[in-house]
């Protein structure tokens, strides 16, 4: 059975929709702790749009179970997370204008930038993931980066539109986490999870941890943040 690490960053996206206090993502993370999460995600954007840098040193300051920073390979983000030390850094690419991270991280073609931000946050103590498609180069990039671990994008199977489409999504992942156990790098999921999908990917062998957000948010609108992490936890 996977962990779940739960991507809080959609408290702050409320939070900042009035620029004030609440919620508050401390808050959040602890009922998420305290619900079953076994990690807390925070994407700490360019942009800032939502997590800001006195969340990141906060809940550095107080998260029990493991911090998890999304993050983007630009340098100064780099030095932010060489410095606030959270226990795992994912890299994922960053675009301006996007709504939400849209694709893997092209580690092929961002080789160098990649490799070297690897180096940075690895001799900082903090253990490295990237974010990529589940294609068979950008697993092999992401070996030879140095980074020990992958977190393979759901979205493709996520958003599939009809059973063919998902079915193939989801072999496709399989082989991807097949192929990176096999390379000896440690498996990761996550995007566009929600309490429909979740279970088939749950059951993939060797898949370490989901990251899952927007579903585990909006459904805590309703039924509330601990009653929405306690029925994700039992569909994984
Ligand atoms: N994993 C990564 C690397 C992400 O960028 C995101 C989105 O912030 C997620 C997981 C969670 O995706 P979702 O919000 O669709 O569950």
């Amino acid at each position: 059975m996977p962990n779940l690490g739960v991507n809080i960053d959609h408290v702050a996206t409320l939070r900042q929709a009035r620029r004030g206090h609440d919620p508050e993502p401390v808050i959040a993370a602890s009922i998420c702790e305290a619900a079953g999460a076994d990690s807390i995600v925070i994407h700490l954007r360019e942009d800032r749009r939502h997590i800001q840098d006195a969340d990141l040193s906060n809940l550095r300051k107080t998260i029990k179970t493991r911090l998890n920073l999304e993050m983007s390979v630009a340098p100064a983000i780099v030095a932010i997370a060489c410095k606030v030390k959270p226990d795992q850094a994912t890299l994922v690419p960053e675009k301006r204008q996007e709504l939400t991270t849209e694709g893997g991280l092209d580690v092929v073609k961002n080789f160098t930038k990649v490799k070297e931000a690897v180096k940075r946050l690895q001799n900082a103590g903090i253990e490295v993931s990237l974010f990529i498609d589940p294609d068979k180069k950008q697993i092999e990039s992401a070996k030879k980066s140095g980074a020990g671990m992958i977190e393979l994008h759901t979205g493709r199977y996520a958003d599939a539109k009809n059973k063919a489409e998902v079915n193939k999504n989801f072999m496709e992942l399989e082989n991807a986490v097949r192929r990176a156990l096999n390379l000896g790098l440690r498996v990761n999921a996550g995007h566009g999870l929600d309490y429909n999908n979740v279970s088939r990917v749950a059951k993939i062998r060797g898949v370490e941890e989901l990251n899952i957000g927007y579903s585990i948010i909006c459904r805590s609108v309703f039924v509330g943040l601990d009653r929405a992490i306690r029925e994700m936890k039992v569909l994984i």
